[in-house]
Parts: C-alpha cells; structure tokens; sequence
C-alpha cells in the first residue's frame, strides 16, 4: 500500500528513518516516498492498459514540482485548473498535447495563455465559458479542442464539500444543454467540440456512482450518434479513494473491470485525472509533540503542525491515521492514553485528531501524520504568519529537498515596506 514501515519500532519512509529526516530538516515537514508515488500511477495504467488512456495527474493535490515531473517523466499528463498550475505543468516540462484544463472561473488572460501553449483540451463548464474560449481561439486563429463537462447529476456518497456531479453543483453542464451545444457546434467557428468530461467527486470508495454516472454519459453518447455526431475523446475525472482508516476502496483493478466494458462501448479515447489515488499515501506530515497538556475534561497533544499545514481534518472532518515515529510497545508501559493532537492556531478548529490513543506519549516525541500526500501541502497557508513548512522525497536511501521551509523574510516578500 505504501513504504511507511516500522523497522525495529522506528518509523521509516523506504530506507530513510523519519527520525532522522526530522533531526536535519526540522518539523512540521512532509515526507513522500517516491516508489509509493510512482507505483500507484503504474497500478492505474496497469488496470486500464487495454484501453491505455491518457493519465493526468490532478495537480491541485500535489502541486509540488518534483512530484509532478516525477510522474511526468513516467508518462503522466497533467490536469490544472489556473494559471498558476499551467505555469507549473510547463516547467514541469509537461507536453503540451497532455495537459486538459478544468475549471469553472476560467479568465481571459489564463484561456489565452493556455491556448497559446497548445494545451490538449479545456474541460468547458458553461454556455458563456465556451462562447469566451470561441473569441479567443478567433482572436489567435486557432480551432481548439473543447471538451464539454456534464454534470451528470449523481450523487457520490462523499463528503458534502468534495461532490461535484450532483444537479446542485456549480461544475458541469447538464445533459440537456450539453446536447444542444453538439448539435449546434458548428456555430462555435473557432472549436473542435470533440471531448466529453466528467468529474463526479472525490474519496469515492464505492464504483456504483461511477458506474451509474459513466453509463448515463453512455446513452447520452450514443443519442448523439444518432445525430451522427460521434465524440471522440471522453474524460472521466478522478475521484478514486484512498485508505485513510478503515475503508476498503476499490483497487484499481476492481475500478476498471466494473467500468472498462462501458468505456469500451463508447470507442472513445480515454482520458483520467486521478489525484489523491496517486499522491495519498505517498505524503505524511512529520511534527513533534511540543507539550502535553492534561485538562479536567481532556488530553492534549499540542504539535508544531496545525490545521494552516493540513487543514483536512478541520475542514472536512478527515480522519488521518496518526503514528509515534517511535513505537512504544503495550508491554512495556502502562501509560496509555486519549489526546487530542492539535497546533497552536489561534482556533478551536485546529486539530489534527481527536481521541487518539498513544502509548507513553510524551514532550519532545515525533508523530506522523499519514495519508498526507494529496491537498495536504497544496491546500496549506500562512496563517497566523506560519512559514509554511519544507517538503522532502525519498527514493529508497537517498533524500532530496523538494522545498525549502519558509523563513519569516519570505511572509513579507510580497508586500509592500
Ligand atoms: N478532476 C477534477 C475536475 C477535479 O475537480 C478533481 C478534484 C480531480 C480531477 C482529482 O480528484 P481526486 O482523484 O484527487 O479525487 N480538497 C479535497 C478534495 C477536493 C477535490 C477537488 N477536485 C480533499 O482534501 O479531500
């Protein structure tokens, strides 16, 4: 599943100790282990080498440039949703013809330097989106390729924050609009309408919902045949979930033997954006216990991580496994007890995890947060002026930064003295 394994009760992130990562990078610092990066992209081309989709990786879940360029470098396209992150996919050395654009805000200035770059497709989410990116392939004397995103109104069990293919959402265009855009293509001079998109959520641990959605993307697919307009290119999103405790998600494999024969039926090119899939369980966030607090009411562990370094916990309510870097075993203390693990922001919200049990814990110990890997890093911020931490990936015994901790300098650089 991934390369976190204790060796002797210490923690070890493939060959590397997380003791030692700690003792020379200092924490809070996430650690990712490339080989459990890598083979989740290859478990996923595996499953699906019938069809050999194009598999891009979602960036916003682990924007870090090393991480990306690792997965390029496998073969991996990108899927972005700014400016930003096409600037990051391009450096990543990302070809063009492999990056899709998703998004429902995307701006003038960012359609247009996407499309100066050749980008693959842009996932379109709206009437006045598609008329925008028309002008502007006019404008450049380009026909770009459009993919329309449906909203094929399913509701994925997931948290209600990271749905996305429920009629209420604010992504995708329903079915009926969307065949009405087909029919009438040819109005839209500048785009090659060929692409269907579909993202329908996230941590989907379940394939009904996505069986349920892609067969619905089906008939439609096959309606619009009848009009004999056939879509060549059909994107699928991502949405696999992850183990974070007691799930038991679909594999990969079990992912695409309940979806691959509809997929087939459409004869469509394939295209995947899976994110945390890849990225989940390669990251965890290292931080050390900086006091132990004992209230009438409650245990605390207070870490020097916080929710501006991994807000998922207070958020979305995530559950994250939390382990001691040092393993202490039951036999050898009577000291077990329930905490809290929270960081010193300023908000009751600030947790890490809550009712977590911990044998001798205390003042000085390393605990690491596991299944960090994906919108852990990417999602986290300065707040309350907090640098935001480093980031190292370990390739079976060698260590490299990936990025450096944010010194105090680096909260002003933007402003104005
Ligand atoms: N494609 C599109 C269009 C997306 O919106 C997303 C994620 C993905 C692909 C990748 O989904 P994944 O395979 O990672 O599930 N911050 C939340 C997750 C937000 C997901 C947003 N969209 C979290 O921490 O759970």
């Amino acid at each position: 599943m991934h390369d976190f394994n204790y060796r002797h009760n210490n923690l070890y992130c493939e060959s590397v100790s997380i003791e030692e990562l700690a003792r020379k990078y200092g924490t809070p610092l996430y650690v990712y282990s490339r080989n459990t990066l890598i083979s989740h992209y290859r478990k996923i081309k595996e499953a699906f080498r019938q069809i050999n989709p194009l598999i891009c990786f979602s960036v916003k879940a682990n924007s870090n440039i090393s991480i990306c360029r690792a997965l390029v470098k496998e073969g991996a396209g990108l899927d972005i949703v700014s400016g930003g992150e096409l600037y990051r996919a391009l450096k990543t050395g990302a070809p063009s013809r492999k990056i899709v654009y998703a998004g429902v805000g995307k701006t003038e200035k960012e359609i247009e330097l996407a499309m100066r770059r050749h980008i693959l497709f842009f996932n379109v989410e709206s009437i006045p989106e598609l008329e925008l990116i028309n002008k502007i392939a006019g404008k450049l004397g380009v026909r770009q390729k459009v993919a329309i995103r449906i909203n094929p109104d399913i509701k994925a069990k997931t948290h209600k924050y990271i749905t996305t293919g429920h009629g209420e959402n604010k992504f995708g265009i329903d079915f009926k609009t969307a065949g009405n855009i087909f029919l009438r293509r040819v109005l839209y001079k500048n785009l090659n309408i060929s692409g269907i998109h579909m993202h329908i959520g996230s941590q989907i641990v379940d394939a009904k919902p996505f069986i349920r959605a892609m067969e619905r993307v089906a008939v439609f697919m096959k309606g619009l045949e009848g009009h004999g307009c056939r879509v060549q290119w059909l994107n699928i999103g991502g949405g696999l979930g992850i183990i974070y405790t007691k799930e038991r998600p679909q594999t990969a494999g079990e992912y695409a033997k309940a979806i691959l024969p509809i997929l087939k039926k459409t004869m469509a090119n394939i295209i995947m954006e899976p994110g945390r899939f890849i990225a989940g369980n390669a990251g965890a966030l290292i931080t050390r216990v900086q006091y132990i607090k004992e209230t009438p009411s409650k245990n605390f562990a207070i870490v020097d991580a916080a929710m501006n370094d991994l807000i998922r916990p207070s958020l979305y309510g995530a559950h994250h496994e939390i382990l001691p870097v040092r393993s202490r075993s039951y036999s050898g203390s009577k000291d077990i007890r329930v905490f809290d693990v929270v960081g010193p922001v300023c908000e009751s919200g600030d947790f890490l995890g809550k009712g977590r049990k911990f044998i001798g814990l205390r003042a000085g110990d390393l605990l690491s947060v596991m299944g960090a890997g994906a919108y852990g890093f990417s999602m986290s911020s300065n707040y309350n002026s907090r640098p935001r931490v480093a980031e190292v990936m370990v390739e079976g015994s060698r260590i490299k930064l990936i990025r450096r901790r944010e010194t105090y300098q680096d909260l002003l650089r933007a402003e104005s003295r």
